[in-house]
């Protein structure tokens, strides 16, 4: 039992290694080759507005390495308080902001620091603010029963605890707050290669 909880904790602490080191590499050069969609490209194949793409920085929009378009259902009010859970550059939270107005605010999550600097700096470019929080998805430091709206663009797949972030974000959440969470689901067990290969689940 113990050996098995070991090996967990150690392919868990590559796979975040791998994290951190993936989508760095996607935010500092996004033109790198990659095998999953990223950038402009496909934030307009999964429907989003070329007008909101151009009120993002171009930075931001280059590093963009969502699954989806958690906006499409997230109807945002002006003066909400919206939490982006796994922030990257930057995109879906600047997008949250213009929504939220000045009399709103906006959340970043990432465990990567320089993923919530360059998300704060990109926010500034274009005279938005977020505050980014460097912290696990796991454990946020988030009051209780605070946030309007959660969005989240291709990031609970890459935890290990899933369950786990499905009880934060509860937490969180204001009593009739709401969810929009664009992810990758499978319908069938993945196999042992697969759930082993830190590559294959980072991305
Ligand atoms: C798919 S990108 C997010 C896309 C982003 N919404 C955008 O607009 O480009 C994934 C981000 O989640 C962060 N992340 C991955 N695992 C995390 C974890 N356990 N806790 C916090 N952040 C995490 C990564 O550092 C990365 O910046």
């Amino acid at each position: 039992m113990q050996d098995v909880a070991e090996s967990q904790a150690a392919l868990e602490g590559v796979l975040k290694d791998e994290i951190l080191r993936m989508y760095q590499e996607i935010a500092d050069d996004p033109s790198a080759d990659f095998h999953f969609y990223h950038g402009r490209e496909a934030a307009e194949l999964f429907g989003y507005e070329a007008q909101a793409l151009d009120s993002v920085p171009d930075g931001a929009v280059a590093s963009f390495a969502g699954v989806g378009n958690p906006h499409l259902r997230a109807n945002i009010q002006h003066g909400e308080t919206v939490l982006d859970l796994g922030s990257g550059a930057g995109m879906d939270a600047i997008l949250a902001a213009h929504e939220v107005g000045p009399n709103g605010s906006v959340i970043g999550i990432d465990m990567n620091p320089v993923m919530c600097r360059k998300a704060e700096e990109h926010a500034e470019e274009v005279g938005a603010t977020i505050e980014c929080r460097q912290a696990p998805m796991e454990t946020l430091p988030v009051n209780d029963n605070s946030v309007d709206l959660v969005i989240s663009n291709g990031v609970i797949n890459l935890s290990f605890r899933k369950r786990r972030v499905i009880e934060e974000l509860y937490r969180i959440a204001k009593p009739g707050g709401r969810l929009s969470i664009t992810d990758i689901v499978s319908g069938k067990q993945l196999s042992q290669n697969i759930v082993n290969d830190p590559k294959l689940w980072a991305s």
